[in-house]
C-alpha cells in the first residue's frame, strides 16, 4: 500500500490519497486540496496535473514509450491498419476479424456527406487556410445530424463517432479542393479509408484515379503515428468543451482549433518550412546557433516535446518511412538531406542533450506528406483527420467516467482588487 501524501501548511497539516496507475507516476488526489486548506494549487501548462483517469494510451517521455490499450506503436505502425488502430482506440481492444469488417463496412458507409455541406466551403475564400476550413466545416456538421447527439445515450454516441471518423477524409479532401479549385469527388467505398481519401484528394473526375500502394501504406501508417497521444493539448480541449456537455462535432471542432497552433500541429508545416529556408546542409550551424540564442525567438521546429525527453518512437517510424516514399516514388529531396545532417549535428550539440530535446513526429513527416504531393497547408488537416479517433475514443471515455464534472480550473488572481467605478465624463 503507497502511503499518503503529506502536507503542511499554515498550521494545518494534511493527507492525500496517492493513486496507483497500471503504469506510470503515482497520482497526489488534491480533490479534496481546496475545501481543506482554503487555497488552490498552481500549475500553468499542466505539467504536473493529471486531469482525468485513462485507460487509452500511455507515454513514457523519458523511455520514449507511446502504446495504445498497451499495444507498442512500433508494432502497430508495422502491423497493423489505421483502421484497425481506430476500432482498437474506441473498444479497447483489437477487433477480430468479423469486428474488423463490420467496422470497416460500418465507417465505409459513413463517408459521403450531407450535400448541402459543400455550401459551406463556397462561403470560404478561395485562399483560406485548410484548417480554417476544417474548424468551420467540422462544427458546421453539429448542424446537421440531430439523431446522434443525445450524448447520454451510448448508441448515439458511437454513431456520432462513426461519421466523424468516416467523413473527416471527405472533408479534408473537399478543403484541398476547393483550394485548388477542382470539383469535389464523391468517396468511391471499393476502397480503403486511406485509398479513398488519395482518390477524392488527387483524382479528378475526368480520369480514373489508380492508388499507389506504397503511399496507400506510407499513409495509413502516417494516421496510426498520429491516431492519439494522451492529454495532449488539443485532446484536453475536445474533453473540456466535451465536459459541459456540448454538442460532438463542436468539440472536435474545437480540438481542430487547438491542433492548428505551431507549438502543437501546426509544427509539421513549420517544420518543413524551416527545413526548406536552410535549404543547403552549410547553413545548418547558422540556425542551431539562433534556436540557442536566448535572444531570438526562433526554435527548431520539429524539435523537443512537453512529455518526451528521449527521441520521440514515432519520429523512428517516420524517418524510416521517409526513405521507403521517396523510393518508391523516385523523389530526391535535399530537404530529408537537410534534415538527417540537422539531427545529427543537434543531438551532439550540449543545448539539446542538455534540454533533452529530440526529433519529434512532425520532424519528418512534412517531406513524406510533401513527396505524397500534399501542400504544406494541408499538413495538420491530415494531423486532425487521424487525431479525430483520438479523440472521440477520449470524449467516449471522458462521457462514460463516473467522476467526469465539467472541466473548470481556478486561477491565482493578480488584478486590481475591489475599487469604485468613476463615470466617464470624470476620467
Ligand atoms: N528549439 C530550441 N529550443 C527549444 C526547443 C526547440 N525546438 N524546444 C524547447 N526549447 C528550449 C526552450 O527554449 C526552453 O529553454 P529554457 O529552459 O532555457 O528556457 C527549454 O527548451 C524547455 O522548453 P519549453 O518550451 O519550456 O518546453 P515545453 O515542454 O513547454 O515545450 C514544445 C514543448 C512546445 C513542443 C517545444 O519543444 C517547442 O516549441 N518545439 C518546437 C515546436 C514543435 O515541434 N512542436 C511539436 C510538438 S509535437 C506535437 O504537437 C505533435
Amino acid at each position: 500500500m503507497t502511503d499518503n501524501a503529506k502536507l503542511s501548511i499554515g498550521d494545518k497539516s494534511l493527507e492525500y490519497p496517492v493513486l496507483k496507475g497500471t503504469v506510470g507516476p503515482e497520482v497526489v488526489d488534491i480533490r479534496k486540496f481546496y475545501g481543506q486548506s482554503g487555497r488552490f494549487t498552481y500549475d500553468p501548462g499542466f505539467t504536473s496535473t493529471a486531469s482525468c483517469e485513462s485507460k487509452i494510451t500511455y507515454i513514457d517521455g523519458d523511455q520514449g514509450v507511446l502504446l495504445h490499450r498497451g499495444y507498442p506503436i512500433e508494432q502497430l505502425s508495422e502491423e497493423s491498419s489505421f483502421m484497425e488502430v481506430a476500432y482498437l482506440l474506441l473498444h479497447g481492444e483489437l477487433p477480430n476479424p468479423d469486428q474488423h469488417d463490420d467496422f470497416v463496412r460500418t465507417i465505409t458507409r459513413h463517408t459521403m456527406v450531407h450535400e448541402q455541406l459543400a455550401m459551406f466551403y463556397r462561403g470560404f475564400r478561395r485562399d483560406a487556410h485548410p484548417m480554417a476550413i476544417m474548424c468551420g466545416v467540422v462544427g458546421a456538421l453539429s448542424a446537421f445530424y440531430h439523431d446522434s447527439t443525445d450524448i447520454d445515450d451510448p448508441a448515439q454516441r458511437m454513431i456520432a463517432s462513426h461519421r466523424l471518423i468516416a467523413k473527416m477524409p471527405t472533408i479534408a479532401a473537399m478543403a484541398y479542393k476547393y483550394a485548388v479549385g477542382q470539383p469535389f469527388l464523391h468517396p468511391d467505398n471499393s476502397l480503403s479509408y486511406t485509398g479513398n481519401f488519395l482518390r477524392m484528394t488527387f483524382g479528378v473526375p475526368a480520369e480514373p484515379y489508380e492508388v499507389n500502394p506504397v503511399v496507400e501504406k506510407a499513409l495509413d501508417r502516417i494516421f496510426i503515428l498520429h491516431a492519439d497521444h494522451e492529454q495532449n493539448a488539443s485532446t484536453s480541449t475536445v474533453r473540456l468543451a466535451g465536459s459541459s456537455g456540448a454538442n460532438p462535432f463542436a468539440c472536435i471542432a474545437a480540438g481542430i482549433a487547438c491542433l492548428w497552433g505551431p507549438a502543437h500541429g501546426g509544427a509539421n508545416e513549420a517544420a518543413l518550412n524551416m527545413l526548406r529556408e536552410i535549404g543547403r546542409p552549410e547553413r545548418i550551424p547558422e540556425y542551431i546557433a539562433r534556436a540557442k540564442d536566448k535572444n531570438d525567438p526562433f526554435r527548431l521546429m520539429g524539435f523537443g516535446h512537453r512529455v518526451y525527453k528521449n527521441y520521440d518512437p514515432r519520429a523512428t517510424v517516420m524517418q524510416k518511412t521517409v526513405r521507403e516514399v521517396l523510393g518508391a516514388l523516385g523523389v530526391d529531396d535535399p530537404v530529408f538531406e537537410v534534415a538527417l545532417r540537422l539531427e545529427e549535428l543537434a543531438l551532439s550539440d550540449d543545448y539539446f542533450a542538455e534540454k533533452k530535446l529530440f526529433p519529434n513526429v512532425d520532424f519528418y513527416s512534412g517531406i513524406i506528406l510533401s513527396a505524397i504531393g500534399f501542400p504544406t497547408t494541408m499538413f495538420t488537416v491530415l494531423f486532425a483527420l487521424a487525431r479525430t479517433v483520438g479523440w472521440v475514443a477520449q470524449w467516449n471515455e471522458m462521457i462514460e467516467d463516473p467522476e467526469q464534472k465539467i472541466g473548470r480550473p481556478r486561477q491565482l488572481y493578480t488584478g486590481a482588487t475591489a475599487r469604485d467605478y468613476i463615470p466617464l465624463d470624470k476620467r
